[in-house]
Parts: structure tokens; sequence; C-alpha cells
């Protein structure tokens, strides 16, 4: 049985006391899971001190960003080799990277390529805009992004690799971005199955696909129940621990 991702992005929010607090709440109620992975992506800050917190039978930590070079002269970088030991997961690619810090495709290769080279997991962030959907550009885009952030990536490394779809205009509801109805979902599912069929065959078949943009507990069961969705990516909602906990039951349930 392949497993069920559930992923938690802080974003830039939790400094390391409350993310030291939040820890200890998870951990009093979160059960192993047989299945499903837990997983959640502090800020870089709180990375090393929650790494010696956790439970790693029951939790793994995600790096938000890294940076590819593995040392240098680099102010105010993150290296992935640094991360070794702390994080087992990087997200790389997010669509905040991509549209404020203006990350290229070019610096998310080598970023995927980078997290390979040190064991450490990406977790590849794909999506549309809203303009994009509008002038009907989504499976260019999706084509595009997957083309971008994999070329460095073997057939073999493929099965490392997880990507996750996450529809811009989708991200952030409670800013105003709409929900994303499962049969939107399923229509990217397809684009992206496609596409890494076509560039990897049937090595695609296993790889992990994830679902992100205002996931809450009352959604994330329709989310899991699409077809091709190994887990979610959730913002807003992993920031209230009894939430993120809800979505991690309503996975339990979804895998039985
Ligand atoms: P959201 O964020 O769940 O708050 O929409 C998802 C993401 O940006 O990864």
């Amino acid at each position: 049985m392949s497993k069920t991702y559930i992923v938690g992005n802080w974003k830039m929010n939790l400094n390391v006391g409350e993310s030291s607090l939040y820890l200890h709440k998870l951990l009093k109620r979160l059960k192993i899971a047989r299945g499903v992975e837990v997983v959640i992506a502090p800020t870089t800050l709180a990375l090393q001190p929650l790494s010696l917190q956790i439970d790693r039978k029951r939790l793994k930590l995600a790096a938000q960003n890294c940076y590819y070079q593995d040392f240098g002269a680099y102010t105010g970088e993150t290296s992935i080799s640094s991360l070794k030991g702390i994080a087992d997961y990087v997200i790389i690619g997010h669509s905040e990277r991509r549209n404020i810090f203006k990350e290229t495709d070019k610096d998310i290769r080598n970023k995927v390529a980078a997290a390979l080279r040190n064991n450490i997991t990406p977790i590849l962030c794909i999506g549309e805009t809203e303009s994009e959907k509008t002038f009907g550009e989504t499976e260019d885009v999706l084509r595009d992004q997957l083309l971008g952030g994999l070329s460095e990536v073997s057939t073999e490394d493929l099965k490392k690799v997880i990507i996750a779809y996450e529809p811009v205009w989708a991200i952030s509801s409670t800013k105003g971005a709409r929900l994303a109805s499962p049969d939107d979902v399923a229509a990217s599912v397809k684009i992206i199955k496609d596409q890494l069929k076509a560039l990897y065959g049937k090595a695609a078949d296993d790889m992990p696909l994830l679902y992100g943009g205002s996931v809450n507990p009352s959604n994330a069961g329709a989310y899991l129940m699409i077809p091709g969705i190994n887990g979610l990516l959730i913002g807003g909602a992993s920031l209230i621990a009894d939430h993120f906990i809800d979505i991690i039951d309503v996975a339990r349930r979804v895998i039985k």
C-alpha cells in the first residue's frame, strides 16, 4: 500500500517557542498511523530545535525552502546539506517562492537535484494561477513546471520525489481564494499523470501526488478520495494543532 502524506506548511508563522508548544500538543494526541506519513514544515529557525523534540516514528520535518549550493558566499541562504539529519523533506517551488521571490524553473530544478543528492525528499510544488486558468493555459503551465523542475531527475530517482499540485487561485481561501472542486483537481491530476507518464513511462505510476489549496478538516476527505491523490499539503489549517490532527484522523479513516 502506498503512503498517504499529510504535510503541514506553517509558512512564516509560529516562532521557535510557539512551534515547540504546538509540537508538544501534537505529540500528545498523535498516534502512529499505519500508512499515514505526517510531516510539518516549520520556519527554518525552528527546524533544529524541533528536530530534537520529535519522535520520528510519528512525525517528520520538512524545510520550506533551501539553496542548492552546499556552501559559499550566498548571504542569507540555507544550504540543503546543512538540513541533513534535521529535515527529511524539503518543499521546493512553492507558488509563494515562484511568485513573490521570483524563483525560476532553473532554481527549482537545481534545488530538486540538490535535495536528491543529499537524500532529502523534495516536494515539488506546481500549479497554475487564476489568470493562467482563465486563459486555458493550465495544461501548458503544469507541463512546463514539471519539465522545468524534473529535468535533472533520472527515472531511477523519480521514486524519491513527491509532487504537490497547488492551484494558486485556491491557496489561502481565508484571504479570498476560491475552493477547488474535486472535479477541478481530478482534471489536473489527469494532466499531471499523463505528462509524467510521457516523461518517465511506467516509473511514473508510483510517484506520490499531493493536493494543496485551502484544505481543512471538512474538505480533506473529499480531496483524499480523488483517484491519484496520495496526500495533502496544508497551509492555514495546519497552524491550529487541533485542525491538523483532525485532518490526520480523516486520512486515517479514508485509507482504512
Ligand atoms: P492553504 O496553503 O492551505 O492556506 O491554502 C496551502 C499552501 O500554500 O501550501
